[in-house]
């Protein structure tokens, strides 16, 4: 199975470059992308990132940048100079922060998406943080990300299908907490399976530890990408999917 725009972006969660790249060597960048998040960068920094570009990988820097405009602008700029495929901040940084991150990726750079409310939150962490009714607003955050020009929000596949008029033009909704039927949510709390995201109206899935934690990882990401192959929106037009 190939595909132009794979949906299914591996979370490379591991606490070195070695192992991130052990399992990176057995990935076809036709079928998939990878994330780097917070603990391998902090681990192995921008030569991971190189060497997974080496792969032929296209590489999501999900660094969630959260700071004043300024800092957060530089931080997307140097993004930039890596030549990643996407990089993210959070929502809750405000609209100048989000106009200070638009305006430092230059045209043709990496996607620039906004984190909305964290996958991992429940009622409960969203009481302590007095974000009582926090789902709802991350139509909010969306518009605000919008406005600014951003290309697309991460978000729960819960809250995918009250994003979907949003959509057009390209903007786009990116989804973890995606565990197949059965599996254990770990930490997160507002999970859905690869088909029910897809059907929820998700352009891209993150998934991270039901195929890193697995005791045959290639295994549980053919079984993904055949799950995700099976249920992938048909109204995207290859056209469209081809500018993303
Ligand atoms: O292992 P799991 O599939 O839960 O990994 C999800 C990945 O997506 C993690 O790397 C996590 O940092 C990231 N993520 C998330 N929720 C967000 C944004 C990113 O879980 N809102």
């Amino acid at each position: 199975m190939s595909c132009k725009d794979p949906a299914i972006i591996v979370a490379l969660d591991f606490p070195n470059a070695e192992s991130a790249l052990d399992l990176a060597r057995r990935l076809d960048p036709a079928q998939c992308r990878v994330k780097v998040g917070l603990e391998l960068f902090c681990a192995a920094g921008p030569d991971v990132v190189r060497a997974l570009h080496d792969l032929g990988l296209s590489v999501f820097l999900d660094l969630k940048f959260h700071d004043i405009p300024n800092t957060v602008a530089s931080a997307c700029a140097r993004a930039a100079d890596m030549g990643v495929w996407m990089v993210n901040v959070h929502a809750l940084g405000g609209p100048r922060m989000l106009a200070a991150a638009r305006a430092a990726i230059p045209p043709g750079g990496p996607r620039l998406i906004g984190v909305t409310i964290l996958t991992s939150h429940g009622p409960d962490d969203l009481a302590a943080l007095g974000l009582g009714d926090g789902y709802a607003r991350v139509r909010g955050l969306s518009l605000l990300c919008r406005e600014a020009g951003l290309d697309g929000v991460v978000c729960s596949a819960h809250e995918a299908p009250g994003l979907q008029d949003l959509r057009a033009g390209g903007f786009m909704l990116v989804t973890p907490g995606i565990r197949p039927e059965g599996a254990p949510p770990d930490d997160q709390r507002r999970t859905r399976t690869i088909s029910e995201a897809l059907a929820a109206g998700a352009d891209y899935l993150v998934v991270g530890r039901p195929v890193t934690r697995a005791p045959d990882p290639a295994q549980a990401l053919a079984v993904c990408l055949a799950e995700a192959q099976a249920a992938r929106r048909p109204e995207i037009s290859d056209t469209e999917r081809e500018y993303r």
